[in-house]
């Protein structure tokens, strides 16, 4: 009976005494003159599976001289262990061997940097420590779906190519068909002629599906997005990638509060299925990875997240008795030493809302002040701003005048602006910074290790 390991551990009753079959990944060998270990990862889980085989196979050399990675199909009798560290082990009646692997193979028993794990990302998912996190990536990304599902969100596919300016075009890829090794069409201007292009204008790769996604609430009432992101910032962070995953859900007749109501439910429910369905995993990462980090995420389910505003959040920081490499200030931005001390200050999750309007975006609602916006950002410790989102300008000349005062052209958008033209309504959306989620989720420190293929400035190798 072929097999998978996660089901013996599952329902190990299910296999005692019963004749089964495996097939994975060598993990370790060893032995003595008559018999030998097999430890042995078949993906399916987490934990390896102990093989135990003697010189009665007749091939009992050639798997003694087996090397890490090689691997085989192993069929024997399941077998329930007493006083042993598994509860089960199973005793080879067959070894085949399936492929062997070099003796040259990087990832022999010791421990890793994760520097060095990073060149050699086609490897390293087999390591405890990246087999933990891909699962928990898979795990949290099909909660998010889960969740949304559940509450009646619909789930839009919002284009990656694109010709509209959410986060603003500078932090945008230009796609372009034209070849790039020869001088580009000019119009009379001197400027380059995109009308040539494939599209016939300029387009970018998508560093937001919120415009889009607003378009669907006006329709659907919730919605939600989820798919890869792109940003060609030029940033060499522990937090930062140039393309990343994204969730924009977006709620029609919804405000900030209610929007941050929305934001901790929906944290809190992906942490908890997380901890439900992955606990090795989980157990793993609090052990090697973060110190702490099960109390850390249990707290999180049983606290309800601070709210201060923008500037209560200065006001802790400039009473703070320290020196900082930026000064905090009214009207400015977080520098991550703010974000840190503040999630330090409080001990967990601290929603940040009213910002000065210079630093956002132009889509957000301007606030009865004129001097602040309806945006909220959700910083944890670690990862830092894992959320961001606002209420939107739902008033047109209002939005019509943001615009205009940053030079944005808005008939580049006239159908967003049409929503506040047909049937305008207190909306709000954000967007979760996935791998900024796995990062809080893991312990990770750095974005680089949460993502199966990372791509980062000077980094586009695989
Ligand atoms: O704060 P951001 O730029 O907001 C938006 O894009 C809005 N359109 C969202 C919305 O309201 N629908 O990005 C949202 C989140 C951040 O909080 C962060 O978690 C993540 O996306 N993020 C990044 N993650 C990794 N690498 C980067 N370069 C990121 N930039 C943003
Ligand atoms: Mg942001």
């Amino acid at each position: 009976m072929e097999c998978e390991i996660k089901d013996f551990f599952a329902n190990p009753e299910n296999f005692y005494g019963k004749e089964v079959t495996i097939s994975g990944w060598i993990r370790t060998v060893r032995d003595s003159k008559t018999f030998g270990f097999l430890e042995i990862n078949d993906g399916s889980f987490f934990k390896n599976v102990q093989v135990v085989f003697d010189d009665k196979l007749e091939n009992f050399e050639k798997i003694c001289k087996l090397t890490i990675a090689s691997t085989v199909s192993v069929t024997g009798d399941f077998v329930k262990t007493e006083n042993a560290k598994q509860a089960f082990e199973i005793h080879a009646n067959k070894v085949e061997i399936l492929g062997e692997a070099d003796s040259d193979y990087p990832l022999q028993k010791k421990r890793h940097s994760f520097e060095y794990l990073r060149t050699i990302a086609h490897l390293r998912p087999r390591t405890n420590t990246f087999s933990a996190i891909f699962r928990i990536r898979s795990v949290a990304a099909f909660a998010i779906h889960e969740y949304f599902q559940n509450n009646g969100y619909v789930y839009v596919h919002t284009p990656i190519i694109t010709c509209a300016d959410c986060e603003g075009s500078a932090e945008m890829f230009k796609l372009t068909t034209m070849n790039l090794r020869e001088p580009l069409p000019v119009d009379e201007e001197g400027k380059t002629d995109f009308s040539q292009d494939l599209f016939g204008k300029e387009t970018y790769i998508t560093g937001s599906g919120q415009l889009h996604g607003e378009t669907f609430a006006a329709a659907f009432r919730k919605i939600y997005t989820f798919g890869p992101t792109l940003r060609s910032e030029n940033s060499n962070t522990k937090t930062h990638a140039n393309e990343f995953w994204m969730i924009e859900p977006e709620i029609s007749f919804c405000d900030l509060e209610q929007l941050m109501d929305i934001e901790e439910d929906c944290l809190k429910y992906i942490v908890q299925k997380v901890m439900e369905r992955c606990p090795e995993e989980i157990d793993f990462c609090d052990q090697f990875i973060e110190k702490g980090l099960k109390e850390k995420l249990n707290k999180l389910l049983n606290s309800s997240f601070v709210r201060i505003d923008h500037k209560e959040a200065i006001d802790i920081l400039k009473k703070a008795d320290r020196t900082w490499e930026f000064e905090p200030e009214y009207g400015e931005d977080l520098a991550k030493e703010h974000e840190k001390y503040i999630t330090e200050y409080f001990n967990g999750p601290v929603f940040v809302k009213n910002w000065p309007k210079d630093i956002k975006s132009y889509y957000m609602k301007l606030n009865p002040d004129g001097k602040t916006v309806a945006a909220v950002d959700l910083e944890v410790p670690g990862a830092g701003e894992i959320m961001g989102g606002s209420q939107r300008e739902d008033d047109l000349e209002k939005l019509q005048k943001v615009m205009k005062e940053r030079g944005m052209k808005e008939d580049q958008i006239y159908w967003y602006m049409d929503l506040r033209r047909y049937g305008t309504n207190v909306h709000a959306g954000f967007g979760l910074g996935f791998e900024r989620l796995l990062m809080y989720l893991t312990g990770m420190e750095n974005i680089r290790d949460v993502i199966p293929y990372p791509r980062t400035p000077n980094n586009c190798d695989f």
